[in-house]
């Protein structure tokens, strides 16, 4: 599977987006170890702040099915400029998925690509419990 792939499936996901309030639609898709591609889009509700991103709804979408290990996710919006995952997601991403790789994209084409270590370069988890 490559970059283009799982950005495709993404903006797949993306469509589903349930963002009444904010209108910034945002679709992810996670490659698991053996190929498995499970999407997630944002979840927006009337209190606001128990909006669900869509990478986290990816993420524990996987776990919910079985899936432990991960090699990359895909996040697409309509922006120009890369649109990252935000400070919550890269937590739980780095603590179900270590250090995956983040694709970046908008609805025509990749905007950048990183290393999860590299958002987030002082993660706190278990280890330090
Ligand atoms: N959002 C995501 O789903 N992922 C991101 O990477 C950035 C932000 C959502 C949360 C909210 O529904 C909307 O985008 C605006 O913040």
């Amino acid at each position: 599977m490559s970059n283009s792939d799982v950005l495709r499936a993404a903006r797949q996901a993306r469509r589903h987006a349930r963002a009444a309030f904010s209108n910034f639609k945002v679709g992810a898709a996670l490659e698991t170890a053996d190929g498995t591609v499970v999407t997630g889009c944002n979840i927006e509700n009337a209190t606001y702040g128990l909006t669900v991103c869509a990478e986290r709804v990816a993420m524990f979408k996987a776990l919910s099915e079985g899936h432990r290990t991960f090699r990359r996710i895909a996040v697409v919006a309509d922006t120009t400029a890369a649109t990252p995952p935000c400070g919550a997601c890269l937590q739980i991403l780095w603590e179900f998925g270590g250090d995956l790789e983040i694709v970046l994209g908008n609805l025509r084409r990749e905007t950048g690509r990183y290393q999860l270590r590299e958002l987030l370069p002082l993660p706190f988890d278990g280890r330090l419990l």
